[in-house]
């Protein structure tokens, strides 16, 4: 019975000559609302790419361990829920962009091809420090965000207040306590391996799988 309706209605709309309008005109909606400076939309786009590089740096790494030769599933464990967090801040910077009104197209130049920064580890603390070398870029970034959507240099009486707020609480918070739990683990694990050298390293390891380094 379906099959002939829309069969019939085929034969009609071609009969008659009928165009099928399946693009709605496009609302005109008030743009006084967006109100982010562009200094500062240009700083969060490039925000996005800073934290999926971090994503794709962290997917490396986990890998990296997970090698028959290397072996050491606490590190890909770690490095590899990292991956998945620094994925989630791409998307929450994208939502906040959305949430502002300020991502309406280019989705392409937002998320193109991140590569790792780095894709060869020599052991466990050479990974960690490369981590947190990351990581302290990542927050000079942030903050670099904050000063621009504080002050835009062209027009610097614009204060973005919500999002320099946003910024420091939601992603300084999280890069400081990030920071500080690879600073400590880089510091047990130099000196188990002092004491032990490669066996310090499988302990700390066997650790970390256990979430308790
Ligand atoms: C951190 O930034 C410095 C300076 O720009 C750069 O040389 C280094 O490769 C970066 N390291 C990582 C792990 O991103
Ligand atoms: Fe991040």
């Amino acid at each position: 019975m379906k099959a002939v309706a829309v069969i019939l209605l085929t034969l009609v709309i071609s009969a008659f000559g009928i165009e099928l309008h399946c693009k709605l005109p496009e609302t005109d909606i008030p743009q006084r609302w967006r109100s982010m400076h562009s200094e500062c939309i240009n700083k969060m786009r490039s925000q996005v790419q800073e934290e999926l590089t971090a994503a794709m740096t962290y997917l490396a790494m986990g890998t990296h361990f997970l090698q028959d030769s290397v072996n050491r599933p606490g590190f890909a464990k770690f490095f590899l829920e990292s991956a998945s967090e620094e994925r989630e801040h791409a998307m929450k910077i994208i939502q906040y962009l959305l949430m502002r009104g300020e991502l309406t197209s280019e989705i392409g130049s937002l998320i193109r091809d991140p590569r790792p920064v780095e894709t060869q580890w020599f052991s466990g603390v050479d990974a960690l420090k490369s981590a947190l070398e990351l990581e302290t870029n990542v927050t000079n970034k942030i903050r670099d965000i904050v000063i621009i959507c504080e002050e835009p240099k062209i027009e610097p009486k614009f204060n973005d207040y919500h999002l320099v707020d946003w910024m420091t609480g939601e992603f300084l918070e999280e890069q400081y306590k990030g920071q500080r739990d690879l600073a400590g683990k880089i510091s047990t694990l130099g000196k188990m391996m002092k004491e032990h050298g490669e066996l310090g390293e499988f302990l700390f390891d066997k650790r970390m799988l256990k979430g308790e380094a």
